[in-house]
């Protein structure tokens, strides 16, 4: 089983990027299960509903989001109803939604999805810590095949997670930073792990927002409306190999240039 994770899809460029360039990447790298963070898809915040379906229509199995999960709010009833898309499972118990999918891959196994976020310099109703284990024996008492997006800030809290989760998820995966890590690999008890998977858009930024925007509220303290860059593209992301029990055997970065 080899799985493709799409890190954070970042406005139109990122979007566009993953409707091109995806579906010929999926074949050049035999991809049998995509998941992809889309949180930023909605100009670099949120997602709609027609976006979450134009990523899924261009081969990606199953969204992750994180902090900006409501930022468009017409996502909500979509994801009341959604089996393929996930928001952080941290969120108040009343939150629409849910944190754990399990969508078939292309051979029909089946593959866990779980989204937590972390609590540094993020509002989390609820820590990580009290319902990972919770989700995780849940997934596996349908498959062993278990991918977690862990959307946090501080790579502690990141390596922490992969580290607590070794042997039980197939894969943890970090997301929210947008600048990818080098530290791609397969724990002992066989959890491939990776602080920052990287960002989907245009990396000639800030993050994926207009560089000389960015500054300027940096610099004056003053509101500035972010807007999308759109230099250098690159689809971002890692890839996991696992064998019939869900244990990883290769973790790996993705980086590809696209237009
Ligand atoms: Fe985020």
């Amino acid at each position: 089983m080899r799985i493709l994770f799409i890190a954070d899809v970042v406005g139109t460029p990122g979007r566009k990027a993953v409707e091109e360039r995806l579906p010929s990447l999926r074949e050049e790298l035999d991809v049998d299960f995509c998941v992809a963070n889309g949180e930023n898809v909605a100009d670099g915040v949120g997602i709609t509903p027609k976006l979450a379906d134009r990523l899924l229509v261009a081969g990606v199995d199953a969204i992750t989001l994180g902090n900006h999960v409501w930022r468009r709010i017409e996502i909500v009833p979509y994801l009341t109803g959604s089996d393929r898309v996930v928001r952080p499972a941290n969120l108040g118990s009343a939150a629409p939604g849910k944190g754990l999918a399990i969508v078939a891959a292309r051979d029909g196994t089946r593959v866990a999805v779980i989204n937590v976020m972390g609590s540094l310099f993020i509002d989390v109703p609820v820590s990580l810590w009290e319902v990972v284990d919770g989700l995780v024996e849940e997934a596996r008492r349908s498959t062993p095949f278990v991918f977690v997006d862990v959307h946090a800030e501080a790579t502690s809290e990141k390596v922490a997670l992969a580290q607590w989760l070794d042997g039980k998820a197939t894969a943890v995966i970090g997301t929210h930073t947008h600048v990818q890590t080098n530290d791609a690999r397969v724990l002992p008890g066989g959890t491939a792990a990776l602080s920052d998977a990287g960002m989907t858009g245009p990396h000639e930024s800030v993050i994926g927002v207009r560089s000389d925007l960015a500054i300027k509220r940096m610099r004056t303290g003053l509101p500035v409306r972010f807007e999308t860059a759109s230099g250098d593209v690159r689809i971002e992301g890692a890839i996991i190999d696992c064998d019939g029990d869900g244990h990883a055997s290769a973790c790996r970065t993705v980086r590809v240039s696209v237009g």
